[in-house]
């Protein structure tokens, strides 16, 4: 199944490749515009190599082919070998395999997140490509593994990515670090709503969350739209990211599990996308309706077959200790990244630019949205009371 599911990706990766070279032939069928693509023969998995046979339809011009190889390095990496003549082609690429070290570098992510509503950055594959996803297309996302295995650098490295990448006005975060180790490097950039680091404060920014979504839901309803998306861009709310480290601490809490479960079963259509980290997200500590509802799976070291697969993601147990920051992810199907390394001084120079100089200013400009007829319908003395915890350590 595996097996079957990696020939797939692999000739999907190649239709993408002739789509983006132009390599096709357009037929009309009533309204429609069908495009047919060169015939796959067979893709051939190497440890070092995979190899593709296509044959072009007939009418394509086979110097097109070879004057496009620019495309498949752009596609596949830059090993790539193109040999054919008048018909049958051969394409090979050379895997590099997964880079030992990736340095975070913010310049070399942003174009791949290009196009996407809230793009997610994973890591680069073995052909040396990023990938990223969009989380309104695929929502929510569970990050798991082995203590020490990269869950908390990888949070680290998504946030920071985006807080470069959209203002507030397009994003609002609202981070948990209930083992109060990591985020409080992000308290006071402005897109950070607030930073909570005790189950009390949890609970009352969850309402909060919860109060919003209401709120949302309404909003689509009086609308008679389904997803926030087709609201015009001025009076489109902006993208809220629940980000909660460590949810293990407060697995017994109903109250926080009843918004979560609310949250990731409607939260698409509202723009409301969760992230959540933990070590092993059994059923004793995860609910199975949230669980099932975390459709994206970043599954890093994990102690055995047993937890690899509870994460999702079965091959995770194969990586080694000295393999900090690999990963496998699980969409559609299952890929192997290196993650990117962003280490805690880093991040923190890098949010120094996207801080408010005075807190108290970010705090009254909280949930204040784009659009000016947007208010979020809770009370200030409710707002500042979710907020209130959350700036300790500034008084
Ligand atoms: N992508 C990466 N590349 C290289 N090294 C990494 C990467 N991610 C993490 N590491 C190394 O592993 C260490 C532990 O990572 P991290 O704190 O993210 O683990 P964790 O899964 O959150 O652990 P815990 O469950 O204990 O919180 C980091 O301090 C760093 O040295
Ligand atoms: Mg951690």
């Amino acid at each position: 199944m595996r097996k079957w599911l990696q020939k797939q990706r692999a000739k999907s990766r190649l239709r993408k490749a002739f789509q983006a070279a132009g390599l096709y032939v357009t037929y009309r069928s009533g309204e429609r515009e069908l495009k047919v693509f060169p015939k796959i023969h067979s893709v051939i998995n190497d440890i070092d190599r995979i190899e593709y046979v296509f044959t072009l339809i007939s009418g394509m011009d086979p110097k097109e082919v070879l004057k496009k190889e620019y495309v498949f390095q752009q596609v596949f990496g830059q090993h790539v070998q193109l040999e054919g003549d008048y018909k049958r082609f051969t394409l090979t690429i050379y895997h590099r395999g997964l880079p030992n070290e990736l340095s975070y570098s913010f310049e070399k992510i942003k174009p791949h997140l290009e196009g996407l509503a809230l793009p997610i950055i994973c890591g680069m594959d073995r052909y040396g490509q990023y990938i990223a996803y969009d989380a309104i297309q695929e929502p929510h996302l569970l990050i798991a593994g082995e203590s020490g295995s990269g869950k908390s650098t990888q949070l680290r490295s998504i946030l920071t990515t985006l807080i470069q990448y959209y203002d507030e006005s397009k994003l609002h975060i609202y981070c948990a670090d209930l083992k109060m180790s990591e985020f409080h490097i992000f308290k006071r950039c402005k897109q950070v709503k607030t930073v909570c680091t005790t189950p009390d404060q949890l609970k009352r920014m969850l309402s909060f969350i919860n109060s919003e979504m209401t709120r949302r839901s309404q909003l689509l309803n009086e609308k008679e739209i389904a997803h926030i998306n087709e609201l015009p861009l001025n009076e489109r709310p902006p993208y809220i990211l629940v980000c909660i480290d460590e949810l293990v601490i407060v697995k017994d809490d109903k109250d926080i599990m009843n918004v979560l479960i609310q949250l990731v079963a409607i939260g698409r259509a509202l723009g409301v996308i969760a992230i959540l980290s933990m070590q092993r997200p059994s059923a004793d500590i995860l609910d199975t309706k949230i669980r099932a509802n975390l459709t994206v799976r970043m599954g890093f070291r994990a102690a055995d077959l047993t937890n690899a697969r509870i994460i999702g993601t079965p091959g995770a147990e194969k990586i080694s200790i000295e393999q900090r920051g690999r990963f496998l992810l699980k969409r559609e199907d299952l890929i192997e990244l290196k993650a990117p390394f962003l280490p805690l001084e880093r991040a923190k120079k890098i949010l120094e630019g996207y801080k408010s100089t005075d807190w108290k200013d970010a705090i009254s400009s909280d949930f204040e949205a784009p659009n000016p007829e947007y208010k979020e319908d809770v009370s200030e003395e409710k707002i500042l009371g979710v907020l209130d915890d959350g700036v300790d350590e500034k008084r």
